[in-house]
């Protein structure tokens, strides 16, 4: 039987190439496999056919958006998760879920070999691979763009030889990867630090220099999970949707950083996750009020290693499994209404409420009514320098001699 490898497919050239340009090396019957992430743009079935006039014997979408925002985004939330302190995971995330369907994928026709389109120099490569030994123990990995030297230009050539059915004269300058969580646009002329990003970069978000009136927006979250908007109910699908669109008309989420990738070199990237960092800030602020103070300080650490897990391709480990354990029972009081203010590039919380809160107002306030009793701060400040005050008697003592 001819070995069976399956592809996961954008549409774009370099994976529509590599549909024959793998038939070719291997001799293999190659299976494209696209999923939707919610990354908009063409229809599947617009690039399901696409991946056969490529000439893949069979074409596979599936529709995760909803799996995606449920099971990727939300942990993401929940352990408001930024890596390096910016960066909300935008296509960390993403990869895991394309793996799940990959492997999914292979197992139901047969295939031996799993392969992707990433270059040997970025992170998602990792996060393909390490998902797939974890996933697929038996399945190998290709990726014809690093091991098949699949180049750009050797692209274009084999689309025209082969008169391809795509588009080989639009030359984007940027790499993009996008989903609903947000947008990720790298190389170009952005790999010259100092220059600013220009207008044409953005797509999800609208320039925060120029915004409409302020849109104040109230949400509601059910143990962590986003449920309501102003009212009406959601999906978390639905949630993140729908502040994309309104944060994005404010141009919230707009993110130019230089990050650390996992191979070792420092990139520029800029990121666009108008939902993803309006929802963060309001989870944020309704832990504030409902996480008890210890449990939140710690949370924090957990929250960062977390991001550095999924950043490293490690979604599937134990650590992050562990982790993940921590962050749910967190989340159980994290229950309540945020009320935030979006306007030009800002989601700024403005009220907050919740039957699970831990403000207590007779303890806060400084007006009658006050239950805080004031005597008891001196003997707990007294104790609470004592051991930094012993350990500074003897720095004297030592230091005299
Ligand atoms: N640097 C980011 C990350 O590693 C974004 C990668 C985007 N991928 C792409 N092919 N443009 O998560």
């Amino acid at each position: 039987m001819t070995e069976r490898i399956v592809l996961a497919y954008s549409g774009g050239l370099d994976t529509s190439v590599a549909i024959g340009w793998i038939g070719e090396a291997t001799g293999a019957e190659v299976i494209a496999v696209a999923v939707d992430v919610g990354q908009g743009g063409e229809s599947l079935e617009t690039i399901r056919q696409r991946a056969l006039g490529c000439g893949a014997v069979e074409a596979y979408v599936a529709d995760a958006s909803d799996e995606f925002a449920n099971e990727y985004c939300v942990p993401t939330l929940k352990a408001n998760a930024l890596y390096q302190g910016h960066y909300p995971l935008v296509s960390a995330i993403s990869r895991p879920v394309i793996v799940k369907h990959l492997v999914k994928a292979a197992r139901e026709f047969g295939a031996t070999t799993v392969a992707h389109g990433c270059t040997g120099k970025g992170n998602d490569q990792v996060r393909f691979e390490v998902g797939i030994q974890t996933l697929g123990p038996d399945l190998k990995c290709i990726a014809p763009v690093r091991d098949l030297a699949l180049t750009r230009d050797k692209a274009i050539a084999f689309a025209e030889d082969k008169g391809l059915p795509i588009e080989t004269t639009k030359k984007n300058p940027y790499s993009i990867d996008q989903n609903v969580w947000g947008r990720a646009v790298e190389t170009g002329y952005l790999e010259d630090i100092w220059n600013a990003p220009t207008k044409d970069i953005y797509d999800y978000t609208a320039a925060p220099e120029f915004p409409p009136a302020p849109d104040e927006v109230t949400i509601s979250f059910e143990a962590g999970v986003p449920v309501a908007i102003d009212g009406v109910k959601v999906t978390p699908l639905q949630a993140i949707k729908e502040l994309n669109r309104r944060a994005g008309a404010q141009g919230v989420g707009r993110i130019d950083v230089v990050e650390d990738r996992l191979v070792g070199i420092k990139s520029r990237e800029i990121y666009e996750a108008p939902g993803a960092m309006a929802l963060i800030t309001a989870h944020k602020h309704l832990e504030d009020i409902t996480i008890e103070r210890e449990q939140a300080r710690f949370k924090a650490t957990v929250g960062q290693r977390w991001a550095e897990l999924v950043y490293d391709g490690q979604w599937f480990s134990p650590l992050k499994r562990s982790l993940d354990a921590f962050i749910e029972d967190t989340q159980r009081y994290v229950t309540g209404d945020i009320r935030m203010v979006l306007h030009g590039g800002q989601a700024i919380v403005n009220g907050r409420r919740s039957g699970t809160s831990l403000y207590d107002f007779d303890l806060a306030t400084y007006d009658t009514g006050d239950t805080f009793d004031q005597s008891m701060a001196r003997g707990f400040i007294e104790l609470w320098g004592m051991s930094a005050k012993v350990a500074s008697g003897r720095d004297i003592r030592v230091a005299g001699k």
